[in-house]
């Protein structure tokens, strides 16, 4: 099938398709995800959690995700490939844009920052040095220590208002996505409306343009806590493939997220 780019994102999202998401570490299923059908895979830093054992995405290193994005590059075909820039690899912008070009080297063509106010500098000076940005509110889990815990965020209308204006400004800065994660559905629903560039929910209710989930919590083999936002996706099924398509075709349909999932 044909390579999916930012532009045809963005047209899925303007004819009412869903986009489906999925994190992805190795190229055996990046290949599978790719037959399934998902628009984009994330090289997420949450592999420090997942494929490393870490109690948080804190020690995740650059070289981490560029060798996880090499191999993920090698086996994917057609889906939009996003890398995750690790905790303290963009704190200014040519710190950013030297980290961000050895994941671009390695095969990603955008790359994911978690932030708000604080990274509009730094989205322009990418986006204008040909690096495609996704940019990362809500929980935001490279802040875990700041929030104490993985919370969920914008409860309040004071910090609902902040995140609105922040998704607004990363979107004048330059970013091409925005993923909003464990925020209150109606506030994502009124993000998504406020936005041209497709939002991507986990934990953020239905209304979103797409949805993303980390692999290991669909397919039901973390061994670690349970957030509210996840399904096991293997309940049912017979095979890995048979999940994957099984939250694609949730996610096409509008069944994932249910009320369950969302806060
Ligand atoms: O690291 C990750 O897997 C992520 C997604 C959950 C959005 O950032
Ligand atoms: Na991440």
């Amino acid at each position: 099938s044909k390579a999916v780019t930012v532009p045809a994102l963005i047209a899925m999202r303007q004819a009412g398709e869903k986009i489906a998401m999925l994190t992805c570490y190795d190229a055996s299923f990046a290949a599978l995800m790719d037959r399934c059908g998902v628009e984009t895979l994330l090289v997420g830093d949450s592999l420090g959690m997942v494929c490393q054992g870490h109690a948080s995405t804190l020690p995740v290193t650059i070289q981490d995700i560029a060798y996880h994005t090499a191999s993920v590059a090698r086996g994917n075909r057609s889906a939009l490939l996003i890398a995750d820039m690790p905790f303290g690899t963009y704190a200014t912008p040519q710190q950013a844009f030297e980290n961000a070009a050895r994941l671009m080297q390695a095969g990603a063509q955008m790359v994911k920052l978690e932030g708000g106010i604080w990274l509009e500098d730094t989205v322009q000076y990418l986006t204008q040095r040909a690096v495609p940005v996704c940019a990362h509110l809500g929980l935001t889990p490279q802040s875990v220590h700041q929030f104490g815990g993985f919370k969920v965020q914008a409860k309040t209308q004071e910090a609902a208002r902040q995140l609105k204006h922040d998704a607004l400004m990363l979107q004048t800065a330059g970013a091409s996505m925005l993923v909003l994660e464990a925020i209150p559905a109606q506030l994502a629903k009124e993000v998504t409306e406020s936005l041209t560039i497709p939002t991507i929910g986990i934990g953020a209710g239905p209304d979103c343009a797409g949805q993303v989930l980390v692999m290991h919590d669909m397919l039901g083999v973390f061994p670690g806590r349970k957030a509210r936002f996840v399904r096991n996706f293997m309940e049912g099924q017979t095979s890995v493939e048979g999940a994957v398509r099984a939250y694609i075709g949730a996610v096409k349909d509008g069944s994932f997220p249910a009320p369950e999932h969302c806060f």
